[in-house]
């Protein structure tokens, strides 16, 4: 542990047993320099990490305050236990009714799976996308980004792939129409008709949409909101059933936020490739990681060409480009066999755009930007979820991406809350559409990437009020709700 490291930590043990309360001025950052022996320098990267958990807040021209914030994150929510069974799938009619909560401007977009598109460079795409419609699309040469796709992409796409410690060659990447086309053209070039994958607990909507197309069976495996999954309930499962695949998020997952240790992600490679199971591995918010490294993809960890990577532009460029891919490994050519066979090509026009982009402007620039603003909205969100729903919830702190899952008090049905809180202008993603047996009745998922203003923060209150509302007819939901089986 480094020394500031050190510092935050006894600050924090100090907030957590009171002996700093709530409120109250912390020691400016010369006086722990000074009784700590370090640096001011030192001093300030401690108050900064203590800042970033949620334990202290600076307020301008005042100093550093004792805040409540990390009482919500303190109290980790517990890992999932889903019976293990093997079902068929199906997606919940909610995540249809989300998009088009999405589409109407006067709603509150807490439950939208897009990123503010304040944050995405549009009007530089939009610039390249005008050079390359006049230039490339009237002097045609798009026979050349058939599948596998656009060269340039590709070799800049493996190039990444090399800083995130990963050996990936550009002929193993087929460029897609979005993250969700690579998810599909790997299920499909690992899995057939009625073979066993196993997901998480709770899972992105998109994968049992994808496993209920395709006609695949789903076994859900415990899930830790801040770890990932249980590898040795894995395992077990694994030796149990026959497993085809896994589709799993380990980088920021969708809804929790959850970051598997590396340690985790090199095990699960290890147990994959010892049993010859392909993983789908979903990295959609992979590149918006809040710390100083970027975590590496368990990708980086594979030694058959087992793991079929799925990436995406639309979470840290625009999702309106539709543009993604799959470096498939040992399943490249298959995949780029579909996906000739379903769409012929990705849009020619946009991989020139985004090509031209990624060549004019530093998409690293344009990176450290969304994730330093990513990061004070979801503290600032934070903040708010305390306000308002605070005593209330346990809430995720994830390491990058712009989601946060919040559990509330069991007899809150997220169903209706997230009913009620559509009637009054506010969208949440309620629960059960991230569960194969419609579970985390009592859980919602907020995007935390929309600037906070006096609108977001009306909406966070509204969701308060709601939440107090359930608590006055707890006794009445639950005389109502059916004995858990
Ligand atoms: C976890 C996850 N994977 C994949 C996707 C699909 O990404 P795209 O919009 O590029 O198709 C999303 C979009 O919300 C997502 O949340």
């Amino acid at each position: 542990m480094r020394r500031y490291e050190r510092i935050a930590e006894d600050i924090g043990s100090l907030i957590r047993r009171g002996v700093l309360p709530v409120g109250q001025r912390a020691p400016s950052a010369r006086a722990i320099s000074l009784s700590h022996g370090v640096s001011l320098g030192t001093a300030l990267r401690a108050y900064e990490l203590l800042v970033d958990r949620g334990f202290i807040e600076a307020l301008p021209r005042s100093g550093y305050y004792v805040s409540s914030l990390w009482r919500a994150t303190a109290e980790p929510i517990a890992a999932s236990h889903p019976s293990g069974a093997s079902r068929t799938v199906g997606a919940h009619p909610i995540v249809f009714e989300l998009f088009d909560a999405a589409r109407d401007a006067a709603i509150v977009p807490f439950g939208s799976p897009f990123i503010s598109p304040d944050l995405c460079p549009l009007e530089r795409l939009a610039r390249c996308l005008r050079v390359r419609a006049s230039t490339q699309m009237q002097h045609p040469n798009w026979i050349e980004d058939l599948p596998p796709g656009n060269g340039e992409l590709r070799e800049y796409i493996g190039t990444r792939y090399a800083h995130a410690g990963a050996a990936v060659s550009p002929d193993e990447i087929v460029l897609t129409s979005g993250g969700m086309e690579a998810l599909y053209l790997a299920l499909r070039a690992a899995c057939s008709h009625g073979d066993l994958v196993a997901i998480e607990s709770p899972a992105f909507y998109g994968c049992m949409q994808a496993l209920e197309v395709l006609g695949l069976r789903a076994v859900e495996v415990p899930t830790h909101p801040q770890h990932g999954i249980d590898i040795g309930a894995l395992t077990d499962i694994i030796q149990r059933k026959s497993v085809r695949a896994c589709w799993l998020m380990p980088t920021f997952h969708n809804p929790t936020g959850a970051l598997m240790p590396d340690a985790n992600k090199r095990e699960l490679a290890r147990v994959l490739a010892r049993h010859e199971i392909a993983l789908i591995e979903d990295a959609a918010y992979e590149e918006l990681y809040f710390g100083a490294h970027r975590p590496k993809p368990v990708k980086a960890y594979d030694t058959k060409g087992l793991v079929l990577h799925c990436g995406s532009f639309s979470k840290s460029l625009s999702p309106g480009y539709r543009l993604g891919w799959l470096a498939a490994g040992r399943y490249a050519q298959d995949a780029r066999r579909i996906k000739t066979a379903v769409t012929i090509a990705t849009c020619f026009l946009v991989q020139q755009a985004v090509a031209l982009y990624l060549q004019r402007f530093s998409y690293e620039r344009h990176l450290r930007v969304l994730r330093k603003t990513l990061q004070t909205r979801q503290l600032t969100m934070l903040q708010g979820v305390q306000r308002y729903l605070s005593g209330n919830c346990r809430v995720t702190r994830p390491q990058g991406g712009y989601y946060l899952w919040v559990e509330l008090p069991e007899y809150v049905d997220a169903v209706k809350l997230y009913r009620d809180a559509l009637a009054s202008g506010v969208s949440v993603a309620p629960g059960p559409i991230f569960s194969v047996r419609s579970e985390f009745t009592h859980c919602i998922r907020l995007n935390c990437s929309y600037p906070w203003n006096a609108t977001t923060e009306s909406a966070m209150q509204t969701l308060g009020e709601l939440v107090a509302r359930c608590s006055k007819s707890e006794g009445v939901v639950r005389q109502t709700r059916p004995a858990a089986a």
